[in-house]
């Protein structure tokens, strides 16, 4: 349930807005990012991690109410700074099927990943994918699919799941947007919680209103604002 407000958490610069950029040029690890946004995303863990809770939090799928309101960036700096800072073993998950792009962040192929995952002939290990950064592992989106809804409501999907977690402390899911698919309604129910990114300019407030009806607000453990015009992104809970 969201309770109420809190302070800014991160500031985004427009160097990272610059067109020319390639995805994997705009991690935080790139050199391209300054480090007090770096610093805004260790801030959005550390209160991530705080927030524990009922929870446990153990994973999070990170969305939006729409297409690129930055639920991408978002889940790859935090992963990122997850597994810097807490040094346990982070696994980010594409669970956008229709766009996929962790891949692209880190340079490397989606041939295979979590659509494998409905597949008996592939073994999770052969599709996991080092990140480059320590204790940082991908699950790429894999190939495409017709139907990503299918999958996400495949109950293999949920055992699969399971199953990383097992092998990962922590996991992050880049995850498909509330509308116009039902994905999150099951997606809610087999992580610990959901984060909401939010881009302040340009979703109307009606939006993200209906946009949270749709969801078990239970899930929902945080809110990022991402305001970047005014340089300003703010989490509320
Ligand atoms: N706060 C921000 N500052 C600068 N660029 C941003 C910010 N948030 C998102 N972007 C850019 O906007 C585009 C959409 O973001 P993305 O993370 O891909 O959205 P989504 O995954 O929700 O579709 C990307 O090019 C991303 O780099
Ligand atoms: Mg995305």
């Amino acid at each position: 349930m969201i309770k109420g407000f809190i302070e800014k958490i991160m500031e985004m610069k427009d160097n990272l807005r610059r067109d020319n950029l390639l995805p994997h040029e705009k991690t935080i690890r790139s050199g391209n990012i300054q480090t007090v946004i770096t610093e805004q995303y260790r801030l959005l863990r550390s209160r991530l991690s705080s927030l524990n809770g009922s929870h446990g939090n153990k994973v999070i799928a990170v969305t939006s109410t729409q297409k690129g309101e930055g639920k991408s960036i978002t889940s790859v700096n935090l992963a990122i700074v997850m597994a810097e800072d807490t040094k346990k073993k982070v696994l980010l998950i594409d669970g956008d099927m229709r766009k996929p792009s962790i891949h692209a962040f880190f340079n490397c192929k989606s041939e295979y990943g979590l659509v494998d995952l409905l597949t008996n002939k592939i073994d999770i290990e052969s599709i996991l994918v080092p990140s480059g950064v320590n204790n940082l592992t991908i699950l790429p989106a894999g190939g495409p699919v017709e139907s990503p809804s299918d999958i996400i409501a495949n109950p293999r999907f949920k055992e699969g799941i399971e199953r990383l977690k097992k092998r990962f402390d922590y996991i992050i899911m880049d995850s498909p947007p509330i509308i116009p698919f039902a994905d999150m309604n099951i997606l809610g129910d087999i992580v610990d919680g959901i984060l909401l990114v939010v881009k302040a300019e340009t979703t109307p407030k009606e939006r993200v209103v209906d946009a949270l009806k749709s969801l078990n607000k239970e899930n929902i453990i945080g809110v990022v604002l991402n305001d970047s015009k005014k340089r300003l992104t703010k989490i509320y809970y």
